[in-house]
């Protein structure tokens, strides 16, 4: 899709990522400490480096699943229709589930995959997102676990895109638009 041209300018930088992981993966244990059936969900594609992270960090006992939510498509705008691209591969009834989510934005997605995750009657289910936008918010929610509360600006990097684009750079980076398409 072409775009109008972007610089990008950085908004966190990958050493503030990795101390905030840190922090968060403390409260994520003593939170799990306790059991040995801990499945942690990524949601594809924007997590995908977060989890990495985040999993190498935890020192608990774990699993690793992946389910596919989209509502953006490759626009910049929230379509609030949540879609199941690719579902869990594995059953969570009983288990203890972790929900790994890169930024929560109008909290569409969250909410549509944890009601659906815990109709599937998981023993425990916690959120953990790296980043927050609190005041886009649509949905009534938050993650249990979160490492930055940032304004609305349009994030890139660290997993999350422009139109697929950006999601390689290791740290956050705000798109500023300089020109016109
Ligand atoms: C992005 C992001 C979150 C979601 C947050 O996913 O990764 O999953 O939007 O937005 P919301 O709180 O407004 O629902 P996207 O649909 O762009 O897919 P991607 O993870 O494959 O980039």
């Amino acid at each position: 899709m072409p775009t109008r041209p972007y610089v990008i300018d950085e908004m966190i930088s990958a050493k503030s990522i990795a101390a905030r992981i840190e922090h968060m993966c403390h409260d994520i244990r003593a939170e799990f400490s306790d059991t040995d059936k801990l499945i942690v969900v990524g949601l594809l594609r924007g997590s995908f480096v977060f989890i990495a992270d985040l999993v190498r960090e935890l020192d608990l006992p774990i699993e690793v699943d992946f389910l596919e939510a989209s509502s953006y498509g490759d626009g910049m705008e929230s379509s609030r229709e949540v879609r199941i691209l690719k579902d869990l591969r594995g059953a969570i009834e009983g288990r203890d589930v972790l929900v790994v989510e890169d930024i929560v934005d109008t909290g569409h997605t969250l909410h549509h995959v944890t009601s659906l995750l815990r109709s599937r009657g998981p023993a425990r289910l916690k959120t953990a997102a790296l980043l927050d936008k609190p005041t886009r918010r649509e949905v009534d929610l938050r993650a249990d676990f979160t490492g930055f509360d940032i304004p609305d600006e349009f994030v890139v990097g660290y997993g999350i895109d422009f139109a697929q684009r950006n999601r390689n750079l290791p740290f956050i980076g705000k798109v500023r638009f300089t020109g016109d398409a």
